[in-house]
């Protein structure tokens, strides 16, 4: 298969420093090198330029902290990912997890897609329900089309549709966020279901349920795993997936030959002991795109 990686080496949408170089430890940790060895052919596009908090305006709008340069770093995203063949598979490489704003409907390229959200929360906040202002906390509520028209408006017009987005590993969720998760009828496997179904129904249960949709976008936060095997995320949240259910998961996905584009976000090497959130991260990639054990 042929694989484009590209970097969005943000940190803007997160509320502490460090995941803009999260590109630089995926690389690193030698994502490229681990894809061709499984037989692919991978094209590194390099990064998308971002802002950098020094110097970006941080001036919040309506709760909306450093919108302009998220808006810009995400708009420079959609369009690398629009314009890639259909057959490409797109690994975006961020980054804090505001920029699946501009990953998800590039890899989308406008078709019906399903996306499986792998994550500690839910990112489903608006504007108003935000505690925080932190967009990596907005970005799925957007891709619905929800929130603010600007950020709502970055995949030209290409919306998720709610009942096409599963999310998995969930642990943390805002008072208003849950209202708005009911609301719109979101699928939520939360760690409750994954400790008594097990990834594999679950894993069953969302490959049925995105039965329809003609892409499937997997976007993968580190933090989705638990703390003691990815250390290095800005947002930890204890109680998470264990390293064989995050590969488990990616190999299940993997066998359906379903899955057309991935993003990795969140990976904090500041945060990190040894790079070795970047790569367990690299390993999940690698068992998506067809690493097997035996
Ligand atoms: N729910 C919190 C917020 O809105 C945390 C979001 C964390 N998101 C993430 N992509 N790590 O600020
Ligand atoms: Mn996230
Ligand atoms: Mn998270
Ligand atoms: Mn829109």
């Amino acid at each position: 298969m042929n694989i484009s990686l590209l970097g969005i080496p943000m940190d803007l949408g997160a509320g502490r420093r460090g995941v803009d170089m999260g590109p630089s430890a995926l690389r690193n940790a030698r994502l490229a090198h681990h894809l061709r060895d499984l037989g692919h052919t991978v094209t590194d596009l390099g990064d998308v330029p971002v802002a950098i908090p020094e110097t970006a305006d941080k001036l919040s709008q309506q709760g909306l902290v450093f919108l302009d340069s998220i808006l810009d770093a995400c708009t420079g995203a959609y369009d690398r990912l629009r314009a890639l063949p259909d057959d490409t598979f797109s690994i975006s490489m961020g980054g804090d997890h505001s920029m699946s704003m501009g990953t998800v409907p590039g890899a989308a390229r406008g078709k019906r897609t399903g996306v499986i959200w792998v994550d500690a929360h839910t990112d489903f906040n608006t504007p108003d329900s935000s505690p925080s202002g932190n967009i990596h906390g907005m970005p799925v509520a957007h891709l619905t089309g929800l929130g603010d028209a600007r950020l709502a408006g970055i995949g030209g017009g290409w919306h998720a549709h709610p009942e096409d987005i599963v999310m998995i590993g969930i642990r943390s969720i805002d008072a208003r966020e849950r209202e708005l998760i009911r609301e719109h009828g979101i699928t939520v496997y939360t760690m409750k279901e994954v400790d008594q179904l097990g990834i594999t129904r679950i894993a069953e249960e969302t490959l049925e349920r995105l039965f329809g949709v003609e892409r499937l976008h997997v976007s993968f936060d580190a933090d989705a795993l638990d703390p003691t095997v990815c250390p290095g995320v800005g947002t930890p949240v204890p109680g998470g997936l264990t390293y064989r259910e995050g590969h488990l998961l990616m190999e299940l996905l993997s066998e359906s030959q379903r899955v057309t584009s991935m993003d990795i976000v969140e990976v904090n090497p500041i945060l990190d002991v040894r790079n070795e959130t970047a790569q367990v991260m690299v390993g999940m990639a690698a068992s998506l795109l067809g690493q097997r054990i035996l």
